[in-house]
C-alpha cells in the first residue's frame, strides 16, 4: 500500500505493427501505455476498465481526479458513448479525425468507466486523426482513456523523450512516432441547442467553431481550467458526508476500505488502485441509498490516496 506503483521497465518502440500489437496487449491487460495523437503523446488506458484509468493517475502522481478525454476511431462509436446534438453533429462532421473534443451528456448505458468523468453525467469525447493512436484504437476495439502523458504539473509532451523524461519507470511503453503536429491539447467545447461553450482554447479557434454550427460561441474557459473541482461539485452527494469513519453511527451509509467493512468498500484488500476504480461508483450508490448520512472509512494519504481523499474532502464540504 506504502507502493502502490512499484517501478516498470519503460520501454520506447517505434510505431510500427508489433509495436501497435505489443501497446494492444498491455492495454488489454489493464496497463496503461504513451501514444502520440496529433496533439500532444497521451497516457492511454482502457476506459471501460475502472482500475486501468485509475492506473494513469497512479502513473502521473495526479493529487485529484480530474475528467478525463475518451479517445474513438469513429463517429459511430462517440455515439454509443455520448448523447449527440445537431451542433455537437455539425462539428463532428467538419473536425473529426481531428484536435477537437466535445463534451456531451453521456449515455447512461456507455460503457465508460465512472471514474473517467470523475463522476460527471457529461463525457469528453473525440476522434483523433494520428495514425498511431487509431491504429492502437482499431488493435484494442476499446474506446481510450488519455489525458496528456506527463507527471502531474508538468508540460505536456510532444516528443517520446519527454515522456520518458517524465514517466520513465511508470509506464511500461512509450510508442514513439516523432514529434505530434500541433503540440498543443485539442479545443474542448460543449455543443447545446442554442451556443457552444468553449471550454479549453486549442487547434480549432472560435471562428471555425462558429462557422461550422451557425451558432455563438460563448467563453467558458475559466470553468474547465481554474476551477475543475469547482464543477464537479454540482455531482457532490446530496447528503452529509464525514470522513475518516471507522465505524458507521445509526442513519448512516458507511463507505469501507481495508478493514472497515462498511455497507460497500471501496476495497477490501485495501488496494487503492481498486478504490480509485469504485469510487464514484461508491459515491453515487450511497447517495441513492435509503441511509440520510454518508460515511467513508480512513483512505491513507499516499499514491493514489492523496487523490482520493482530495475527492472526498470535496464531497464532504461541497454541499
Ligand atoms: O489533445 C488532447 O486533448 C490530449 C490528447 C492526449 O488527446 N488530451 C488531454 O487530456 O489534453 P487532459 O486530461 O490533459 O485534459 C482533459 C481536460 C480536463 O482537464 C477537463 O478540463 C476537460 O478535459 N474535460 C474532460 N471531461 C470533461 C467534462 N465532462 N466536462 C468538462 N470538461 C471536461
Ligand atoms: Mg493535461
Amino acid at each position: 500500500m506504502e507502493t502502490p506503483n512499484p517501478p516498470v521497465q519503460t520501454i520506447v518502440g517505434p510505431f510500427d505493427e508489433a509495436v501497435i500489437a505489443d501497446a494492444a496487449r498491455r492495454i488489454l491487460a489493464g496497463e496503461c501505455v504513451a501514444v502520440p495523437t496529433e496533439t500532444v503523446y497521451g497516457l492511454a488506458a482502457d476506459a471501460t476498465n475502472g482500475e486501468a484509468v485509475a492506473g494513469i493517475y497512479a502513473a502521473k502522481g495526479r493529487p485529484s481526479f480530474n475528467p478525463l478525454i475518451v479517445h474513438v476511431p469513429t463517429l459511430e462509436a462517440a455515439k454509443a458513448i455520448a448523447t449527440f446534438n445537431p451542433a455537437a453533429e455539425d462539428l463532428a462532421a467538419a473536425f473529426w479525425p481531428g484536435p477537437l473534443t466535445l463534451v456531451l451528456p453521456r449515455r447512461p448505458d456507455s460503457p465508460v468507466a465512472a471514474i473517467v468523468a470523475a463522476g460527471l453525467d457529461t463525457i469528453a469525447v473525440r476522434v483523433p486523426a494520428h495514425p498511431a493512436m487509431l491504429s492502437l484504437l482499431r488493435a484494442t476495439n476499446r474506446p481510450l482513456a488519455a489525458p496528456s502523458a506527463n507527471a502531474s504539473g508538468r508540460i505536456s509532451p510532444t516528443r517520446a523523450a519527454h515522456v520518458l523524461a517524465g514517466l520513465s519507470g511508470k509506464v511500461g511503453l512509450i510508442v514513439d512516432a516523432g514529434p505530434t503536429g500541433h503540440g498543443l491539447e485539442s479545443t474542448i467545447a460543449a455543443p447545446t441547442a442554442d451556443e457552444i461553450r468553449l471550454l479549453r482554447p486549442g487547434p480549432i479557434d472560435r471562428e471555425r467553431i462558429e462557422a461550422a454550427t451557425g451558432l455563438p460561441v460563448s467563453d467558458n474557459v475559466s470553468d474547465a481550467i481554474e476551477a475543475p473541482g469547482q464543477m464537479m461539485s454540482h455531482y457532490a452527494p446530496a447528503k452529509p458526508v464525514r470522513l475518516g469513519a471507522s465505524q458507521g453511527e445509526p442513519g448512516e451509509w458507511l463507505i469501507g476500505f481495508g478493514n472497515v467493512a462498511g455497507d460497500a468498500t471501496l476495497s477490501a484488500s485495501g488496494d487503492l488502485i481498486e478504490a480509485a476504480a469504485r469510487l464514484f461508483d461508491a459515491l453515487h450508490e450511497a447517495n441513492a441509498s435509503a441511509a440520510s448520512r454518508i460515511a467513508v472509512a480512513p483512505i491513507p494519504e499516499t499514491g493514489l490516496g492523496i487523490a482520493i481523499n482530495d475527492r472526498l474532502r470535496r464531497a464532504a464540504a461541497d454541499r
